[in-house]
């Protein structure tokens, strides 16, 4: 049964504290409790980004982020833009080139075009696209809104002074170390169930299939965030987003399969909140994160009260939404050996680039001596239950030259296993897989 929490954060530059339902999701709160009701519930899955608000300055869908998430946050929606009666250059902008079509899309629009140009403030072409996937227009008004957000680009707006965010701290929900996170999961194991971007779970209690009650928020543990260099590998924290990933230099030296995959998933909302301990568990074998895991030959770290264990990443997943993980355990982190030189790339194909499920990935990583391959790792989501690796394509790459790149291409159409379903043909699958080793190979050749 859902507990009622104390939360604190900051909306548009006013401090908040208020009593809410530990089943309530960011948008009701905003929307019911403080009528703040620009951000708009479209499809509630995280798909049309009509909800979008900035969390400390990063477009989020508020209808995958739980209020108790937001506790000690900055939170900015489209009534906090204008400054006073003086509207923001960028909804001037949305003005002048006739970008304002419907009041339920645009401002979500408006708020990711505000972080974008906030981060980037001379976006080209497609940068603006890119900041604007998560974000759908039905009425595909996108030519005047793309323009809108070029016009603005450049033009600052006076900054504000954004008073220091308070935390009301309600840690019943959202533990602030892993120990009190493992001891709340033992003490209630099979009846909560960890949280974390919610870009899953969220969507799955959205058609039914879980409680919003009975959720265990991991933001707020310190010990699952951070990448960095530890002994002999790359430690990544479970916590990580694929926002921080994508960015990440250390994660591009020695996975850069990895960074390569997290930018290509969801769009920028999804990517804010979206973890790597969240597309682990989740264990769809066409999760994007985990085929770069495969060719990096990462290991999973597990944690629970009572102990910690290391599976390698091919015996972590034991079928589609499976794998060995306890109802017990977390995940605490990912470890990559640090391989010098090791070159990457990951390809998808999808429904279309943005907000799409895979059809067929590919993962490649190799080190080169004197200019000729001496290791190969090869790895295809989405063509079997899990997540597999091809070690006829990895041995036939060795070879080098176009000979190996023929062999490999032949060799992964034998190695997968796809199957028909609504995305895709198993035929298509296998060209596909095919194609897309031979691309991220000469990719990853030139780089
Ligand atoms: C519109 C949309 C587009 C998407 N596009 C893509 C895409 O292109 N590619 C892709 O791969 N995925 C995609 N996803 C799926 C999702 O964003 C990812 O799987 C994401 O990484 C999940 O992480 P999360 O932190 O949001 O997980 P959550 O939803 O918080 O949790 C997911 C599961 O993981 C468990 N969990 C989370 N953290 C831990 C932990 N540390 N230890 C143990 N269990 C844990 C939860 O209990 C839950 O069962 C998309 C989702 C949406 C809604
Ligand atoms: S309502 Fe569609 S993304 Fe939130
Ligand atoms: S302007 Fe809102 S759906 Fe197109």
């Amino acid at each position: 049964m859902a507990e009622t929490l104390e939360v604190a954060f900051t909306v548009n530059r006013r401090p908040v504290r208020l009593r809410v339902g530990s089943d309530r999701r960011l948008l009701d709160v905003l929307r019911e409790d403080l009528r703040l009701t620009g951000a708009k519930e479209g499809c509630g899955k995280g798909e049309c980004g009509a909800c979008t608000v900035l969390v400390d300055g990063a477009p989020v869908d508020s209808c995958l982020m739980m209020a108790c998430q937001a506790d000690g946050a900055v939170l900015d929606t489209i009534e906090g833009l204008a400054d006073g009666d003086r509207l923001h250059p960028l909804q001037d902008a949305f003005v002048e080139e006739g970008g304002v079509q419907c009041g339920i899309c645009i401002p979500g629009m408006v708020l990711a075009g505000k972080a974008l140009l906030d981060r980037e403030p001379r976006p080209d072409a497609a940068a603006i696209r890119e900041g604007l996937a998560g974000n759908l227009c039905r009425c595909t008004g996108y030519t005047k809104i793309f323009a809108a957000v070029a016009r603005a680009a450049g033009q600052r707006a006076r900054p504000a002074p954004v008073p220091a965010a308070e935390s009301a701290r309600p840690s019943s929900h959202r533990p602030l170390s892993l120990e009190a996170a493992l001891e709340l999961l033992s003490m209630h194991a099979g009846e909560v169930r960890p949280l974390a971007g919610g870009t899953d779970i969220l969507v799955r209690a959205q058609d039914g299939r879980q409680s919003r009650a009975a959720l265990l928020d991991l933001t707020a543990v310190p010990e699952l965030k951070g990448i960095e260099e530890r002994g002999s590998d790359l430690w990544i924290g479970a916590g990580v987003t694929h926002s921080e990933l994508m960015r990440s230099a250390l994660a591009a030296r020695y996975a850069p399969a990895l960074p390569e995959a997290c930018a290509v998933i969801g769009g920028p909302q999804i990517r804010n909140r979206g973890t790597l301990g969240g597309n682990l568990a989740n264990a769809s074998p066409a999760a994007d994160t985990v085929p770069a895991l495969y060719a990096a030959e990462a290991v999973v770290e597990l944690v629970s009260v009572s102990d910690r264990r290391q599976v390698p990443i091919d015996k972590f997943f034991t079928g589609p939404g499976q794998s060995v993980l306890a109802r017990d355990e977390l995940i605490l982190a990912v470890r990559v050996p640090r391989r010098p030189g090791v070159r990457g790339a990951f390809l998808r194909l999808g429904q279309r680039r943005a907000q799409a499920i895979s059809k067929v990935s590919v993962a490649v990583a190799m080190t080169f001596k004197d200019g000729r391959p001496d290791w190969a790792r090869v790895a295809l989501g989405a063509v079997a239950p899990t997540v597999i690796r091809a070690p006829r394509a990895e041995a036939a790459l060795l070879a080098g030259g176009y000979e190996g790149l023929r062999g490999a291409r032949e060799a992964v159409r034998a190695e997968v296993s796809p199957i028909d379903d609504l995305r895709s043909t198993r035929e298509y699958r296998r060209e596909m897989a095919g194609l897309l080793l031979e691309r991220a190979v000469r990719r990853l050749a030139e780089a």
